[in-house]
């Protein structure tokens, strides 16, 4: 590091409100990935940012070395590589139809996915409610499923964005996790060495999205689709609803009964469908594949009407290790919880507003998301058929199902749904499901 900063130089710069240019910033990174840096001058360079901000100069330069501090993937296919990331959410089941949907129209999707966190469910836990799927296949074999079926859904494998992994981990314990640019520079860092062409986000905006507040999440969108774009991959980010879960469901094979029927063409307006098919437009025509929306429609419509996009995901689930025929016998694979019981409400009603952190939460607790980093989940629980903003709910139509482990568990997570749910006299509407599109202004 002769020509560049001390450690301690460049956190005293970024301490006292100037700018840190490209160059300095990935010796930083650098140094992070490799461990010269400590985890205190890691704490106290986040602290510094989350303090005083960056510069879209910095985040940009801070995003290319996260993404650079490991191997980036590097593609040779007949198709664009694109890919969706979103902040995540309940019952936020769109990637396991996207992926497979957009494939079907000639893209092709590496997607790198997360476990569920906090209140929000994971699209892993979720495929792992099919036996034999492996989330971890090598490098080569990851390579081969993405050429084969046109996209492969997995974790992510160590040497991607090592930089981000000690970054995030300091930030997690020293408050600032919370920092926008930090955000943005964890979440694109790691997305990008994934080797995209074009990137569509979805953040989510309302009781159930990881952002507090609806600036927040509208700053995030636009922070998003700007950073990534000036680093490279063209991205659109879309801010959509999460006032409510996004399906009627929410836990981990009842999400994978659910996204076998939407790819069958089954509930085709639902909220979910709508917010999957914007997306999916915006990754079609990113990828060139169509010159524009009407188009993309028209093809999106195809791909799921003849079942090409249902055939799609039955391949990944194939290729990575599960069922052959997991898509005509779903229920012959997916194992289900001892009990299962409607939740009806106190009073009959109408539903207001749903504190829809609380539902994920109430999931997690019932054993379908992690109290512990290390604890297992239990694929078979959860709510089911959960009442959406607007409906009638009396003793003849209930909140939802719950699925659990025991009488106990149901019960406790019964009474955790209705407090979570506030019923009225008045009609209620859900908000609107798509927000805003902030196109990147490199
Ligand atoms: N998700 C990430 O990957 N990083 C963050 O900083 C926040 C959410």
């Amino acid at each position: 590091m002769a020509h560049t900063l001390l450690p301690q130089e460049l956190i005293r710069l970024k301490r006292d409100g100037g700018e840190i240019s490209a160059e300095e910033m990935t010796a930083f990174v650098q140094g992070i990935a490799d461990e010269r840096i400590s985890d205190a001058q890691i704490g106290a360079f986040t602290m510094a940012v989350f303090l005083n901000g960056m510069s879209r100069e910095e985040v940009v330069a801070l995003t290319t070395a996260t993404r650079d501090s490991g191997q980036v993937m590097q593609w040779d296919l007949p198709g664009p590589i694109v890919d969706k990331h979103s902040t995540g959410g309940v019952g936020d089941l769109v990637s396991l139809v996207l992926g497979p949907w957009v494939a079907a129209c000639g893209a092709f999707v590496p997607m790198i996915s997360g476990r569920g966190l906090g209140h929000t469910g994971g699209t892993l836990d979720k495929l792992e409610s099919i036996p034999g799927y492996n989330p971890y296949p090598s490098p080569a074999r990851f390579g081969e499923v993405v050429k084969s079926t046109g996209v492969a859904i997995i974790g992510q494998t160590g040497n991607l964005a090592p930089a981000d992994k000690r970054l995030y981990g300091v930030r997690d314990v020293t408050a600032t996790v919370e920092s926008i640019p930090l955000i943005t520079a964890s979440i694109l860092g790691k997305k990008l060495a994934s080797g995209l062409d074009a990137l569509v986000m979805d953040v989510k905006v309302g009781s159930g999205a990881f952002m507090p507040t609806p600036e927040k999440s509208r700053e995030l969108a636009k922070s998003i689709a700007n950073v990534a774009t000036q680093a490279g991959t063209p991205t659109t980010a879309l801010l959509t609803d999460m006032s409510q879960p996004l399906a009627p469901c929410a836990g981990n094979a009842v999400e994978i009964v659910e996204t076998l029927a939407l790819l069958r063409g089954e509930r085709s307006d639902s909220r979910v469908m709508q917010v999957t098919r914007e997306l999916a437009v915006e990754m079609l025509i990113a990828g060139k594949l169509v010159a524009g929306r009407e188009e993309a429609l028209v093809k999106l419509e195809y791909a799921l009407a003849s079942g090409a996009a249902a055939d799609v995901f039955a391949r990944m689930v194939r290729e990575l290790g599960g069922p052959a025929d997991f898509i005509e016998r779903p229920a012959h694979y997916l194992a289900t919880a001892p009990v299962i019981h409607a939740v009806y409400p106190e009073q009959s009603g109408t539903v207001q507003r749903i504190d829809t952190r609380a539902v994920g939460m109430s999931v997690v607790e019932l054993g379908g998301g992690r109290l512990r980093n290390d604890a297992r989940v239990d694929h078979r629980v959860g709510f089911s058929d959960i009442a959406e903003i607007g409906a009638h709910v009396d003793s003849q139509r209930p909140l939802a199902r719950v699925h659990a482990q025991s009488e106990d568990a149901a019960a406790r997570a019964a009474a955790q749904l209705r407090a979570a749910v506030t019923l009225g006299e008045a009609p209620a509407t859900a908000d609107t499901l798509l927000q805003d599109t902030f196109r990147g202004d490199a």
